[in-house]
């Protein structure tokens, strides 16, 4: 089978690359990824030189160069990740989210239904999407895959969009589907502009650690190699024309889990108990912030019997010891750019 990851190079991409390249040799994989920002293929320097690993260069939004390689390599399935997934970009640049995760995901579904046309049913799309298409919810409740779609920041208004455009080519052109809505992953490889790298960043640099608003805000945390396994079980066994939630039945509010990193870090560190609390500092809060998500993963436990393999404070310190091992990994991707887009964000806030 040769399958074609999108955003390999990415956070959850790169996990999921390796995840294949690896439990499957008998498999193709291909990772096609434009490398922005985001995208670092120091994050596959294990993987590289594997035979049955190769690396494409390129852009989803570019509809000829996807042609291009379907024509040459015949995937028979696709795996998407490929998106812009900071919401806090998508608020200063939506359109950006607009090409990439609408025109992108357009232009993948085009193109796998013209080389797929004679025998569609062989074939698989697998578009990997997001919980925040479900909105927010209040103090209790939590996100089923019958959730009404109120997407409120412009990435997941885009995610949003994303899923509808799969679902209508599995309704009007019969191409075969799958989906997942994942709640937030954390772990090695992520990028330090989500909060628990860029905490863990600051923590270790002792620099301001920013909280927005109140730090009230409710998010439901899984290990990234658990969302890898779940997207390997949902791709093998999962049903044709279905969603699956995925979630770590871990729902934290951001300032009693920044208060845990900052313990867990100084205990790590050989600092006094306490000392790095100091350096949680609230800031201004992001606009539209969602209060709440949380996630019923039970379709995914009872149909394909996945379940987590790590708890929050075992998944934690595995993180903090590979930020902590992976200096060199941290300091390349905070100089230069990182800079500029920090202050951005950051200063006066
Ligand atoms: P990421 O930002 O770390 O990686 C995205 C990757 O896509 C990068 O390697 C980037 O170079 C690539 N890319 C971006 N634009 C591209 C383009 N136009 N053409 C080709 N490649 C392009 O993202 P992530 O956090 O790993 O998320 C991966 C996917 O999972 C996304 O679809 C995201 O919406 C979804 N998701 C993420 C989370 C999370 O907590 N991070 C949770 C649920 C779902
Ligand atoms: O729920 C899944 C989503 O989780 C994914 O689809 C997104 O791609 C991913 O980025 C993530 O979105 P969030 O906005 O929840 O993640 P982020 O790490 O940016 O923020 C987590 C919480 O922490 C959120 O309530 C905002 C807050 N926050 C974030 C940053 C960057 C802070 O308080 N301070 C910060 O500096």
């Amino acid at each position: 089978m040769k399958i074609l990851i999108t955003g390999g190079a990415g956070f959850i991409g790169s996990h999921v690359v390796r995840l294949f390249v690896n439990k499957y040799p008998e498999y193709q994989i291909f990772n096609l990824d434009a490398l922005t920002y985001a995208g670092n293929l120091a994050n596959l320097e294990d993987i590289e030189q594997k035979e049955n690993y190769t690396f494409l260069k390129g852009d989803i939004v570019d509809a000829a160069y996807v042609d291009d390689i379907f024509a040459k390599y015949q995937f028979d399935a696709v795996i998407h990740l490929a998106a812009e997934s900071h919401v806090d970009r998508s608020i200063v640049d939506p359109l950006a989210f607009v090409y990439t995760n609408v025109i992108g995901t357009v232009n993948l579904l085009n193109t796998a239904r013209k080389y797929w046309q004679e025998n569609l049913q062989k074939h698989l799309f697998y578009h990997v999407s997001t919980d925040e298409v479900y909105g927010t919810l209040g103090e209790d409740g939590l996100f089923t895959e019958e959730t009404a779609y109120d997407p409120r920041s412009p990435y997941s208004a885009s995610k949003a969009s994303s899923d509808h455009f799969v679902r209508a080519y599995y309704h009007t052109y019969g191409l075969p589907v799958k989906l997942s809505n994942c709640s937030n992953n954390y772990g090695p490889n992520h990028f330090p502009e989500k909060l628990i790298p860029l905490a863990i960043h600051n923590i270790k640099e002792e620099k301001p650690v920013p909280v927005y608003g109140k730090g009230e805000n409710v998010r439901d945390w899984l290990y990234v190699l658990d969302h890898a396994r779940a997207i390997d079980d949902i791709f093998h066994k999962g049903e044709v024309g279905d969603t699956y939630n995925i979630g770590g039945v871990n729902e934290w509010r951001n300032i009693d889990l920044i208060e845990l990193l900052c313990d867990t870090m100084d205990e790590k560190l050989g600092r006094p108990q306490g000392y790095s609390r100091k350096l949680i500092t609230f800031v201004k809060d992001r606009a539209g912030h969602d209060l709440r998500y949380a996630i019923d993963s039970s379709k995914l436990m009872n149909n394909l019997g996945w379940k987590p393999s790590v708890t929050f404070e075992q998944g934690l310190s595995k993180t903090v010891d590979w930020y902590l091992e992976n200096t060199e990994w941290l300091h390349n991707v905070t100089s230069g750019n990182y800079k500029a887009y920090y202050e951005q964000q950051y200063t006066d806030r």
